[in-house]
């Protein structure tokens, strides 16, 4: 979309109401004919725009899918990044996020794609992002932290995303530490954090989600371990409701996580909220071992005793005992 029909977008947004063409031609100093181009191509793009003579035009409704300028709208007031970016198709938003921290190297961007074509999970996994039925995005970010504070963004996420999903569908969401979410035995959303640092200093951070929200098919191979919103609900999820619940939550976390610099302030609802505390885990990491969880710290750490001795972990794989098939 073109600098000038995206201002004219950003005008009937900012209207809410009918805006006369004269105005329009007034901010713009554009003929009436120019201004119906400019409409026509918005049209084209999804917007229902209504034209009432003497009124003016008015918008009556946003594209079926993510549109930028509607996220803009959306956010624009948590001044959580200075820009959004919506694709039709990327290979990888956490990709795109690195190539844009490289490109722009003060600017915190959200990435939005309907669909990936090379989604990536942790550990070389692969994550599946068909068009138009999930939720796939990366957050920029460059907060002032130390290295070793960055996987509690992975925390914040998973708690901002329980909280939201719980609120926008009544689904009973738990986070499976550190890095899932988790409904009715399966997981419904993973969370990739990956960051550019030196040893006291993180350049940038790179916080992608992706939540299956409307898929309506599960690949066999997953069917007994993944599951999507809209399979567990019965119904549609709208998609936008639930990102702006999502990022607003996730920014209210994100603040107070600054201010304090660690994660003592939501230990509770995290704990509450995370169905690894009070399960038997196994740990997979240079050697295998099981233990008991007993809670998540305020330095991200997952606190199991082992053998009548407390551990606190903070990397490797941790099963959870009942859970993706561990028994
Ligand atoms: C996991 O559970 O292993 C993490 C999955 C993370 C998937 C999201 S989708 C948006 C972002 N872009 C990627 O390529 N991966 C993350």
């Amino acid at each position: 979309m073109t600098g000038k029909t995206r201002a004219i977008l950003d005008i009937l947004i900012e209207a809410d109401d009918y805006i006369s063409g004269q105005q329009i031609s007034d901010s713009f100093d554009l003929s009436r004919s120019a201004i119906w181009k400019h409409m026509n191509k918005l049209k084209a793009a999804g917007y229902e725009i209504e034209s009432v003579t003497h009124k003016g035009y008015k918008l009556l409704a946003f594209p079926e899918g993510f549109s930028s300028a509607e996220i803009d709208s959306d956010i624009e007031h948590l001044a959580l990044v200075d820009q959004v970016l919506v694709y039709d198709t990327l290979g990888s938003t956490n990709d795109e996020a690195k190539i844009l921290a490289r490109d722009h190297e003060d600017k915190e961007i959200l990435i939005i794609a309907e669909e990936q074509v090379s989604g990536r999970g942790r550990r070389g996994r692969q994550w599946e992002s068909p068009k138009a039925s999930g939720i796939y995005m990366s957050l920029l970010l460059r907060p002032d932290l130390r290295p070793n504070q960055a996987s509690m963004m992975t925390l914040i996420a998973g708690l901002a995303l329980s909280d939201a999903i719980k609120s926008e569908t009544g689904l009973e969401a738990s986070i499976k530490w550190p890095n899932d979410i988790v409904i009715a035995g399966k997981k419904v959303c993973g969370i990739l954090t990956e960051m550019s640092a030196e040893l006291n200093e993180i350049h940038y951070l790179v916080v992608g989600i992706g939540i299956n929200v409307n898929t309506q098919v599960i690949p066999e191979s997953i069917i007994s371990l993944a599951t999507s919103l809209s399979i567990e609900v019965g119904d549609t999820v709208n998609r936008k409701t639930l990102l702006k619940a999502v990022l607003t939550r996730f920014n209210e976390l994100y603040r107070q996580f600054i201010d304090v610099g660690d994660l003592s302030f939501l230990m509770d609802s995290y704990n509450a909220s995370c169905i690894t505390v009070g399960r038997e885990v196994k740990v997979t990491g240079k050697e295998s071992w099981t233990g008991f969880a007993k809670a998540v710290l305020a330095d991200g750490g997952l606190l199991v005793e082992k053998e009548g001795k407390d551990q606190v972990v903070y990397a490797g794989e941790v099963s959870v005992r009942g859970l993706y098939g561990y028994v």
